[in-house]
């Protein structure tokens, strides 16, 4: 069974209790569990990590690369937190694994401070899903699973 990496970026292991007025009641252990019955239900295997630091990002983006090419993985969904406004080293390593990665934010980005309207991952990314709740998740999964049918 092809696998789907969702990785989220700092600060989302505190989902539930960060900013509940933005970010909702939600934990990351259920946004984890909707995602891994998503992916089942579209015959994926789905990989919940989280971390707060950049270049375990940046190794979890690498292995992730590795396995595409091997062929057991279909794509990632990516929050990368905060580090989407910061990081370049965040968008070299997705322009390298040349892996369909779904850029998405729980909250509408382009709706809040200006700080959060540029992000350094959309040039790099498959695609962006923003401000849809924690449902962008499943969204995003649903768009790696059309886009590995249409890869077949
Ligand atoms: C976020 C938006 C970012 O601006 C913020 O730093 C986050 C969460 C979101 O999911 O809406 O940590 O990525």
């Amino acid at each position: 069974m092809p696998t789907i990496l969702v990785l989220n970026g700092p600060n989302l292991n505190l989902l539930g209790t960060r900013e509940p007025a933005t970010y909702g009641s939600t934990t990351l252990a259920d946004v984890e569990a909707l995602c891994k019955a998503a992916g089942q239900k579209l015959g994926f295997a789905v990989e919940c990590r989280q971390s707060n630091h950049e270049g375990v990002l940046i190794d979890a983006l690498h292995e992730a690369g590795r396995g595409y090419k091997a062929g057991g993985v279909a794509g990632v969904v990516f929050n990368a937190g905060a580090y989407t406004h910061s990081s370049v080293a965040l968008h070299d390593a997705i322009r390298a694994i040349e892996v369909p990665v779904i850029e998405v934010h729980i909250s509408n980005v382009h709706a809040r401070e200006s700080f959060r309207h540029h992000s350094w991952l959309s040039p790099v990314a498959a695609g962006i899903i923003v401000g849809f709740g924690v449902d962008g998740y499943v969204m995003a999964i649903e768009a790696l699973a059309r886009k590995s049918a249409a890869k077949g």
